[in-house]
């Protein structure tokens, strides 16, 4: 137990997020210009793999795979037959889950199962097409990612999350269509505030709608029921409504920071572990792997670099600075 990962504010880190590219077929508003060069950093399949693994050894019990958009990933599918087999420090199979836009996913959710995913997350912004496509920048991608969330759920790829960041102006009429939506097709839906990490300076307290907002537009539909907690670094504050059908999460960073039971670190397409979304500089443990690093020492790299996580996120107080990178280049 000596080893497991844990930070000077006594936080335990098991959850690991690895950004396998930052490709992405899309260019949504909140996160992208879509005028950038192309600079794209990836790291060979089995560098990330060995990476994992060592994180794993390490106690992180849950791998999140994100991008960029990592169904664009070559190599995808082995990577997850590797981690498969992969055991928790306590024996148990680790929670393997992806975070993907759903552009791909109508073709690729059967396999991604065969090759060992459990659960999938799908970034949908809107239930209306015309107001998708103005956040996605993407004629016909609406099309695309509902049949995806239902290709998943078929492929057994469950439970299946819908992610919706919303924004004052764009989207933020979609919160009873969503409520329905998840009724009728029996996913989680999940409703983020808009956090300051896009390209574009999009962000301003008054584009971000808030947990308290979101709750009264919900009570609107229907009576809202809380329900009880899962974990206590669970993010999302989750819902029901009178009739026990649907189930509505909302993940409120802004006006309700979870950083104090924060349980996660980034590993960015580039390898750089990256201890909060909101850091100034990463930590580049593939240059120790580059170097010719032994397990062990990027095992203390890691250990050394988790311990000085900090301890929490600035967002709308005086002299906040965005991180240097955006969400597409740090991954979700
Ligand atoms: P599961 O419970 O395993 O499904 O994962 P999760 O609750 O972490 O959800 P998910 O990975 O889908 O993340 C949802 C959203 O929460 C992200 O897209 C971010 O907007 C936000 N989020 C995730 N991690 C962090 C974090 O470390 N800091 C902050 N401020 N927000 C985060
Ligand atoms: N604020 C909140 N959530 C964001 N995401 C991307 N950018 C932001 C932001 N600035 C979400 C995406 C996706 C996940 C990877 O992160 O919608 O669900």
């Amino acid at each position: 137990t000596a080893t497991r990962l844990r930070d000077t504010h006594g936080r335990a880190i098991t959850d690991l997020r690895v950004s396998i590219t930052d490709r992405c077929n899309y260019k949504c508003v909140y996160c992208r210009t879509g005028t950038e060069g192309a600079q794209f950093a990836e790291l060979p399949i089995a560098d990330y793999l060995r990476l994992i693994r060592i994180f794993v050894s390490l106690g992180i019990e849950k791998v999140r795979l994100t991008g960029g958009e990592p169904l664009l990933r070559h190599g995808l599918l082995d990577l997850l037959r590797e981690l498969k087999p992969l055991r928790t420090l306590d024996g148990a199979p680790l929670d393997l889950a992806l975070t993907t836009n759903g552009h791909l996913l109508a073709s690729m959710a059967e396999p991604l199962r065969e090759a060992g995913l459990q659960r999938v997350t799908v970034s949908m912004d809107a239930v209306d097409p015309d107001t998708f496509h103005r956040i996605t920048r993407v004629p016909g991608s609406f099309e695309q990612v509902l049949a995806g969330i239902r290709a998943a759920k078929a492929a057994g790829l469950e439970p299946v999350k819908v992610n919706c960041v919303l924004l004052r102006g764009f989207n933020d009429d979609q919160v009873v269509p969503f409520a329905k939506f998840s009724r009728e097709e029996g996913v989680i839906v999940r409703f983020i505030e808009f956090m300051p990490l896009e390209e574009d300076r999009l962000w301003t307290p008054g584009v971000v709608v808030s947990l308290r907002e979101i709750v009264d537009r919900l009570q609107t539909f229907r009576p809202v029921q809380r329900l009880v907690p899962n974990a206590a670094s669970e993010t999302a504050v989750r819902y029901t409504f009178d009739d026990g059908l649907g189930e509505i999460g909302i993940i409120a960073p802004v006006s309700q920071a979870f950083c104090g039971h924060c349980s996660r670190v980034r590993l960015t397409s580039d390898g750089k572990i990256r201890t909060c979304l909101f850091s100034q500089s990463d930590h580049d443990v593939y240059g120790v792997m580059e170097r010719g690093g032994s397990d062990e020492d990027i095992a203390e790299f890691i250990q050394r670099t988790i311990l000085h996580k900090e301890a929490r996120h600035h967002i709308g107080e005086p002299g906040f600075l965005k991180p240097s990178r955006s969400m597409v280049h740090i991954g979700g």
